[in-house]
């Protein structure tokens, strides 16, 4: 998730955008850049870090990089670390080209070989970079067309200057709440290049492009990425989220799915990848600028549990390569490393941890393998015994928990392998590891892992089925399956997250409580953890979470009249008999008096006489369940907080990256 802006009008575009960024930078943080055209010149900076490292070397006076015309980028880094090269924005050969980026371009790889072959010089990391290059092409194309001869930068800007004169300056609707409208003679030669580029790119993207010779237009363009249009008088602005523009307009247009848009002082102009105008929706923004960092809600906590299938489609973009593989971001081991591994260690703490106890059943149940789960804490403290055919999966969404890097440098220092499960790319953790699979979340801002532990669960699963297919357990074709129904979770989130109201009035209705059990068995045991979790650090209620056959060994004894049992319920299609066990306990804890909240999927009838609350989840496969049953737990515990007047972002003595041991 990155922080985009893009600006046409008559302010100093430098002091526009970097007032943008700023209040951008909750959505990505690790490097930011700017690009400004002025005097006929396309000037662009980038740092690698904070925004404040990019301001240090920028006077932000007009004078450093004049012009009215100018984009900005904020990075949460997915592909290629957070150093000044990787940062946006990225030029072509020419440098009369720059663009921003958003997303994931899942087919960044054939694309850059294509464009490599074929001359271009590429020198970063990112999978950005191939867009400016194949723009490039694209005015090259212009040139061509307009029949033009000559290859140098200047010709191919001419070519597009020629071009753009005859499409004329564009028409009709004022840009002070005027509606799209088409120019009087369509589309500018760059809308025409963003649009034949984004035709050949697969994946997420939301783009944004300058070109040296044309201060009177910003394009950009969006798929399954946000970007927003602000409506100025006489000015125009593209943007991540409209907090980047609400200081100077509140007038706004929603750009729909796979359209490009034209920003112009005096108008904007939208278009499908087809090339057809559409009319976009104009609708006036009531949020002030806080507000507008969450997206509206009143807590980030709550904005990023409605993130959730956006943060889960992304970690799973892109996972499955062309011949069938599955494809970790970071790979320093060889497949035979991967085959002479004979054990897993799982190290990491909290809502990780819980994660990783998820990966166990899944990894064991694919590859055959041991595995344990430990609390990073732990770990080195027990005297593992860990050697060159242990694998250590290291699980952190921050990359900087002391505890579990300590785990990973012991886990180095006994020759094991390690493989790091990070949200944070450039992160300490990763880069003490052999292999890493980032999950592509976003920043977190809410101290309350929610969005960070549905990537960790699919990144887990993601290296089940990797460690499996290596091993030469799974075939290529049951991946692919597995792969698929990873697929459609997004949907089945999407889904969930859209029933929740129940559980919210249920949460509001137990604020008083003095404490809540959570049961759960198999996969469910570890939600039922992280449930309690959930409670613990955002209500301050006691709450516990403990293995469902485990009540008759004595937590039953906690149980009495009215007391709140949450049950996660197994799917009835699952491992044999493992749902009937756990209708018994159900029937167990509600005769003793017990208040029981199901959490059980759609058509499990069974359960239904002994639920005095059922929430209902979308059926899926054993393995895949937690990415549903964990999200009525976290808005049951943000609720109720809530009721209690907490403040969910930042729980008491709770910190976003613990990195004291
Ligand atoms: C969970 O809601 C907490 N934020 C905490 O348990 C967290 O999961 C734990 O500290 C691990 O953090 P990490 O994923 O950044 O390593």
């Amino acid at each position: 998730m990155c922080g985009i802006i893009g600006y046409v009008g008559a302010q100093p575009a430098l002091e526009v955008v970097l007032s943008g960024l700023r209040r951008l930078e909750y959505r990505g943080y690790d490097s930011a850049g700017v690009a400004v055209v002025g005097a006929g010149v396309l000037r662009t900076e980038r740092r690698a870090g904070r925004l404040a490292n990019l301001e240090k070397v920028l006077d932000e006076g007009s004078d450093a990089m004049p012009g009215t015309t100018g984009m900005g980028h904020t990075r949460w880094a997915t592909h290629g670390g957070p150093t000044d090269v990787n940062a946006h924005p990225h030029t072509d050969c020419t440098g009369t080209v720059a663009v921003i980026h958003n997303g994931i371009i899942e087919n960044f790889a054939e694309l850059r070989t294509e464009l490599e072959n074929s001359g271009h010089e590429l020198t970063s990391e990112t999978d950005t970079e191939v867009v400016a290059h194949l723009l490039e092409i694209e005015i090259a194309r212009s040139r061509a067309a307009s029949g033009s001869t000559g290859g140098s930068a200047t010709t191919a800007a001419a070519a597009v200057a020629a071009a753009a004169a005859t499409a004329g300056t564009a028409g009709s609707s004022g840009a002070a709440g005027g509606a799209a409208d088409t120019g009087p003679t369509g589309p500018h030669p760059l809308t025409e290049a963003l649009r034949a580029v984004c035709r050949r790119l697969q994946g997420a993207f939301t783009l944004v492009v300058l070109h040296q010779d044309h201060p009177e237009v910003v394009v950009g363009a969006r798929r399954n990425s946000p970007l927003v249009v602000g409506l100025g008088a006489g000015e125009a602005f593209l943007a991540s989220d409209v907090s980047a523009f609400i200081a100077h307009t509140r007038e706004a247009l929603e750009i729909g799915q796979d359209q490009v848009v034209e920003a112009r002082r005096d108008g904007v102009t939208i278009y499908d990848f087809a090339g057809t105008p559409i009319e976009g929706r104009r609708y006036h923004v009531d949020w002030d600028a806080s507000a507008a960092e969450k997206g509206g809600f009143p807590y980030f906590m709550l904005k990023e549990i409605s993130e959730q299938p956006a943060a889960l489609a992304d970690t799973l973009r892109g996972r499955l390569s062309p011949e069938g593989s599955i494809v970790l971001d970071e790979e320093r081991l060889s497949d035979q490393d991967f085959r002479d591994i004979d054990k897993v260690f799982i190290v990491a703490c909290g809502t990780a941890y819980h994660a990783g106890l998820i990966a166990k059943y899944a990894i064991e149940h694919w590859t055959r393998l041991p595995c344990e789960v430990e609390m990073a804490s732990e770990f080195r403290y027990r005297d593992p015994v860990l050697d060159r055919s242990t694998l250590v999966v290291a699980i952190s969404q921050s990359g900087e928990t002391l505890d579990t890097l300590m785990a990973v440098k012991h886990a180095r220092e006994q020759k094991a392998r390690v493989l790091a499960i990070c949200n944070t790319n450039g992160s300490t953790i990763p880069r003490e590891s052999d292999a890493v699979l980032y999950t592509r979340c976003g920043p977190e801002v809410g101290v309350a892992a929610t969005k960070t532990f549905l990537g960790q669960v699919a990144a887990c699963l993601l290296v089940g089925l990797f460690l499996a297919q290596t091993r030469g357990v799974l075939y290529g074709d049951e991946v692919a399956a597995y792969v698929d129904r990873l697929q459609r979770m997004p949907e089945l989130v999407r889904r969930t997250l859209g029933t929740v109201e129940p559980v919210r009035e249920l949460a509001r209705s137990l604020a008083g409580a003095k404490a809540v059990l959570f049961l759960g068995r198999h996969v469910g045991y570890p939600v039922a953890l992280e449930g309690a979790l959930k409670l613990k650090e955002l209500a301050y209620m006691h709450a516990e979470g403990f293995p469902a056959g485990e009540l008759k060994h004595g937590p039953i004894a906690l149980i009495e009249p009215g007391l709140p049992v949450v049950v996660v319920v197994p799917s009835p299609r699952g491992r044999a008999n493992l749902h009937g066990k756990i209708v018994s306990n159900i029937q167990e804890v509600r005769a003793r008096g017990a208040r029981t909240i199901v959490i059980a999927e759609e058509g499990d009838t069974a359960v239904e006489p002994y639920a005095d609350h059922l929430i209902r989840v979308p059926a899926t496969s054993s393995l895949l369940a937690p990415l549903v049953t964990t999200l009525p737990l976290q808005v049951f515990a943000c609720e109720l907080a809530l009721a209690r007047g907490l403040d969910v972002d930042q729980p008491r003595n709770l910190a976003k990256s613990v990195t004291v041991e």
